[in-house]
């Protein structure tokens, strides 16, 4: 089974950007750490960054046919805007997880709402970079619920 992750706008500068907020951690380093767990837990695991709404509702629409099972997704500030991303999640279907590494809750007023929220299975959002460990734990265990439910 294979586990998409798709990390949103300016992830690519983890390490360098705002490390008080997002920590010291390089996005190579989270998709590292992700791929190893992911590994020793029997899944296949594949990584997607961009900067551009359009591309990520581009991988979001792949999953349906690149053999994906779930989807864990920082849509970064693209979380508080963007009506495509979450049609997308609603319409491909897939179990998704969104993460946020920085608790969007107990900051500005403009990250308390989250358009994507609503069409996902849950939310990990303020363990840091964490959090993506997280969501990968809870992904193990739907995906593992689903096997078991096919098999029977
Ligand atoms: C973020 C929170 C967003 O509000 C912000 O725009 C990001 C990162 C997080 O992971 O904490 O880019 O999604």
């Amino acid at each position: 089974m294979k586990i998409k992750v798709i990390h949103g706008p300016n992830l690519n500068l983890l390490g360098i950007r705002e490390p008080n907020i997002y920590g010291p951690l390089k996005l190579e380093d989270i998709n590292k750490n992700m791929e190893t767990f992911a590994k020793q837990n029997g899944f296949d695991i594949e990584f997607f960054q961009s900067n551009h709404e359009g591309d990520i509702v581009d991988a979001i629409q792949e999953s349906l046919t690149d053999g994906t099972n779930g989807i864990i997704i920082n849509p970064a500030a693209l979380t508080h805007t963007s009506i495509s991303i979450r049609d997308a999640i609603a319409a491909v279907r897939l179990p998704t997880i969104e993460v946020h590494i920085s608790n969007t809750a107990a900051r500005e007023e403009f990250r308390q709402k989250s358009l994507i929220s609503p069409v996902v299975a849950g939310t990990i959002t303020g363990f840091g970079p964490f959090s993506y460990h997280l969501a990968l734990i809870a992904m193990i265990q739907i995906l593992n619920e689903l096997k078991q439910g096919q098999n029977k």
